[in-house]
């Protein structure tokens, strides 16, 4: 797979191949736009924590409804979520808020995909624009019937923000499998050594 940038008259336009061999699919790609999608809720009382504000907890479970909703669309099937990271809550939400959560596949491996979500919220009587309140980050595997993971095809980034947001996905990626890697190392070297939790 390819990826060219859209490079200004006279700059050089950018080819990224895509060096892990592993990611290479037979599978037709699918394009960002086909499976992005936003889900809205108005916050109501129901939705507080004890300080009067909207609980992160409610925010998190629309964050992980939508990404789950667009982890499906792209892969054709189920999905379930592996890890949500990056969980930014960047302004309080208030009741009669109206919250629109939105969110797109930037990257996709071979059976997982990183769900990216912005989160925006706007008085819900108020022609007001809405304003960032929350952002996250979410793999997700496409799994198969008997639970265990299915091929996803690859997600094709239409413009430079997509493509930006495959590339800080990769970023993020290589970041969590050498932490997984290196926490089960020590995990390892901690037992061999006969060190007790
Ligand atoms: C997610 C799950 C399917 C992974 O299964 P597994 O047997 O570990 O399979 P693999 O190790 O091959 O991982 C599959 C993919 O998920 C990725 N993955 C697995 N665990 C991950 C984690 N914690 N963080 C990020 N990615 C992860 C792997 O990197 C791999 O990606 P790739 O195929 O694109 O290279 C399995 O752990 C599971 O079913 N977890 C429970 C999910 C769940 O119930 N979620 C909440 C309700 S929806």
């Amino acid at each position: 797979m390819q990826i060219r940038s859209s490079g200004a008259p006279g700059h050089t336009v950018v080819d990224m191949t895509i060096q892990d061999p592993d990611l290479e699919s037979d599978i037709p790609g699918k394009p960002t736009s086909a499976s992005r999608t936003t889900l809205s809720h108005i916050m109501t009382a129901g939705d507080t924590n004890l300080l009067g504000t909207v609980h992160g907890g409610v925010i998190m479970k629309l964050v992980d409804d939508v990404a789950g909703a667009v982890a499906g669309r792209h892969s054709g099937g189920p999905a379930v979520t592996a890890s949500m990271d990056e969980m930014a809550f960047l302004e309080p939400v208030k009741v009669g808020d109206l919250v629109h959560v939105q969110a797109q596949v930037n990257w996709t491996g071979r059976s997982s995909m990183e769900v990216g979500v912005r989160v925006m919220a706007e008085r819900w009587n108020e022609s007001t624009p809405a304003v960032q309140v929350g952002s996250a980050y979410l793999v997700f595997a496409a799994v198969d019937e008997a639970g265990k993971p299915r091929r996803v095809p690859p997600v094709e980034p239409e413009t430079e923000k997509d493509r930006r947001r495959y590339q800080e996905a990769q970023i993020r990626r290589t970041h969590r499998l050498a932490r997984r890697r290196a926490i089960m190392d020590l995990r390892e070297s901690r037992n061999a050594e006969g060190l007790a939790d």
